[in-house]
């Protein structure tokens, strides 16, 4: 094995050989992506848009996230079927100065200056005569009038249900902010109040039911090239009734039940007693978030499993024989992404506003499943999928580790299922990742494709989202693009946290409730979906691929073709301490083929413990220059200077 040059100024480089006359495996468009989960507050309290707390009061405890003052009233035959319950306000009567409520949001309310929240409720009066209503932002902190954020007053005026809305204009940031709503003075006439809510009016791409812009921002920035959702082991639930049920997320937002999400517990003893789904961020939601951020959507099913971790009672899934309602799930889903609009599923898509297909392709069904009892399931649904929706990829699983007993069982299984991808996950140390760079260089070629579906690597002790991590992910992706024939979608996990209510990290985004920060390892990601080119070209040292392997000094490499542009790129990560000099030789370009420039992307961090805050964002980020080159057939040398620990991305230019 060659031993490559150790410093610019030591011995003569060795020389990577990238082979440009042989275009190597499709990188799949799908190759690089984000996998969405409600955990960390990623969902409510996070990418979804709205701002109020239990705005249907359906968590179980019905007011939880509000305060009321004076004269209020829990009532539970309200409009909307699913969620019954709602508020009534009356004269707050002798002893009390008001009537109102008063809504905590996540973590506090998290509001601009000068931007613009759009404050709607479904209201009536209980006489029919009109009722004035102020709305409120204020400091929980500082309840002087003079005090108040923003207010305006809104009327509320027949007896029948109807939506109304004003738009608040608070007059100063604040990350913990609060809704207060009271019935003004005087306040002789009862109203009736349902589905408080409050979203900024500048959300992503402008929906009203829509996205924090700047997390779904981040989101798109990546370009992604696939996006799974819902989960995880929200898709499971901790009890089967508390599944992800895709049907519950669709349709008016106000009839969406609220449901349990099973990261209201995490071992060993975190308890987020307020952690529920609204269903608001649903599966149209999820579709079109996709479309927008150019990803292949990939929805994730419920197999008739609850979660394995936390329930592991054989006696609490769904008895192999009552699947049908279950399977029936997955098909209309498929009907509802991509259904003519005669069609039931089709016909709810087109009425929420999409009437064109959403054009699914994958299907992931069931999540991190192990054992007989997810075979014995996942077999009942690949049978009826194949007929019914020939159409659909299936994604199947290897369980939650990449490797041992059930990773063992499991991936025979799913070649006999004949499923089309196999999920794998790989939550590990750093060790790990350093040396799994040729971990799929000896898979089969001839059974299902792999999805890296869930992947982050951490270190010892407190750090975390650290550089060297993000080092590593980028060493061993580059196995994951030398592999494209087999490996066709990866995607990083979790995607999501918010820094008050985490249940694990790392994760690739972290927020607050105003914003929101890229990790080192988001660069990664970012760098290469951006760059992934459209063929894999054979990159060697002495016939040898750069894998980091002994003799190899830290070295990991991996070129491709991108049609598009013509571009050769090459992605060389050093994770060594010391500076290394490698000569990258475009063998056998064209006679025509004048390489002009060439531009390189370079994340590096001096600290290995280095990490991006939202007070300190741009701790690791990478660093875009250009230079002119005249390389060619006769000339094919271009010698590169990785400083340590170091990972780049060039692109060579025609
Ligand atoms: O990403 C966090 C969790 O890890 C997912 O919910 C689950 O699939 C895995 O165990």
């Amino acid at each position: 094995m060659a031993v490559l040059a150790l410093s610019a100024a030591t011995a003569q480089a060795e020389t990577l050989v990238v082979n440009t006359a042989k275009k190597g495996a499709e990188i799949s468009p799908t190759m690089y992506g984000l996998f969405f989960e409600d955990i960390n507050y990623a969902a409510d309290g996070g990418l979804y848009g709205e701002l109020v707390k239990n705005r249907s009061f359906e968590f179980p405890q019905n007011l939880m996230g509000w305060q009321t003052f004076g004269n209020v009233e829990l009532k539970n035959d309200g409009p909307f079927e699913r969620n019954p319950h709602y508020v009534r306000l009356s004269s707050a009567g002798h002893g009390h100065k008001h009537t109102g409520l008063q809504n905590e949001g996540y973590f506090g309310i998290g509001v601009e200056k000068g931007e613009e929240y759009r404050f709607s409720v479904w209201a009536r009066t209980e006489s029919g005569d009109t009722a004035a209503l102020r709305i409120l932002l204020v400091d929980p902190f500082n309840l002087e009038e003079s005090q108040n954020i923003a207010e305006k007053t809104l009327k509320v005026a027949s007896k029948e249900w109807k939506k109304y809305s004003v738009v608040l204009t608070p007059n100063k940031t604040m990350q913990k902010a609060q809704l207060r709503i009271f019935l003004k003075k005087p306040d002789k006439n009862t109203v009736d109040l349902e589905h408080i809510s409050l979203f900024p009016v500048k959300t992503f791409n402008g929906h009203e039911n829509g996205l924090r812009a700047d997390i779904a921002q981040k989101l798109a920035d990546v370009k992604p090239g696939v996006f799974r959702f819902p989960g995880g082991c929200i898709v499971e639930g901790t009890e089967i009734p508390d599944r992800y049920q895709w049907k519950n997320t669709v349709g008016p937002v106000e009839n969406r039940p609220t449901n349990r999400n099973r990261w209201e517990y995490t071992f060993p003893h975190r308890f987020y007693p307020d952690y529920f789904q609204s269903g608001g961020l649903g599966f149209y939601e999820y579709f079109l978030l996709s479309e927008e951020m150019g990803a292949e959507p990939l929805p994730v099913v419920n197999v008739g499993l609850v979660c394995q971790y936390q329930n592991n009672n054989l006696k609490a899934h769904v008895p192999v024989d009552s699947l049908d309602e279950y399977i029936q799930d997955a098909v209309d889903l498929v009907e509802f992404a991509n259904g003519a609009t005669d069609t039931k599923w089709g016909a709810l898509r087109a009425e929420m506003g999409h009437p064109e297909p959403f054009n699914l392709k994958y299907l992931g069904v069931g999540n991190e499943q192990w054992g007989p009892e997810y075979v014995e399931r996942l077999k009942k649904f690949v049978d009826v999928l194949r007929v019914k929706c020939p159409e659909i990829k299936i994604v199947g699983s290897s369980g939650p580790s990449p490797s041992g007993d059930k990773f063992d069982y499991l991936w025979p299984e799913m070649k006999k299922l004949k499923v089309d991808l196999v999920d794998e996950h790989y939550y590990a140390n750093e060790d790990w990742f350093k040396k799994n760079a040729a971990r799929y260089d000896s898979y089969d070629r001839k059974g299902p494709k792999v999805f890296a579906g869930e992947y982050a690597c951490h270190g010892k002790g407190k750090k975390y989202n650290h550089f060297n991590a993000s080092l590593l992910e980028a060493a061993f992706m580059t196995g994951l693009e030398r592999n494209a024939d087999i490996v066709e979608m990866a995607t990083y996990a979790p995607l999501l946290a918010h820094y008050e209510g985490w249940q694990w990290r790392p994760d690739m985004i972290w927020f607050d409730n105003l914003g929101s920060v890229a990790t080192a390892s988001y660069y990664v990601q970012q760098m290469y979906a951006k760059n992934k080119g459209t063929n894999v070209l054979q990159a060697t040292v002495d016939a040898a691929p750069l894998t980091g392997a002994e003799g190899q000094n830290g070295l990991y490499a991996t070129a491709a073709f991108d049609a598009p542009t013509g571009d050769y790129i090459v992605k060389v990560v050093n994770i060594a301490p010391e500076a290394q000099s490698i000569d990258i030789k475009l063998d056998k370009l064209k006679k025509n083929d004048a390489i002009t420039s060439v531009e390189t992307i370079t994340l590096k961090s001096d600290d290995p413990m280095a990490e991006n805050t939202v007070a300190k964002p741009d701790v690791v980020v990478p660093v875009t220059t250009t230079a002119a080159v005249e390389l060619n057939a006769k000339n094919p040398v271009y010698t590169l200077s990785m400083e340590p620990n170091s990972f780049k991305v060039l692109r060579f230019k025609k």
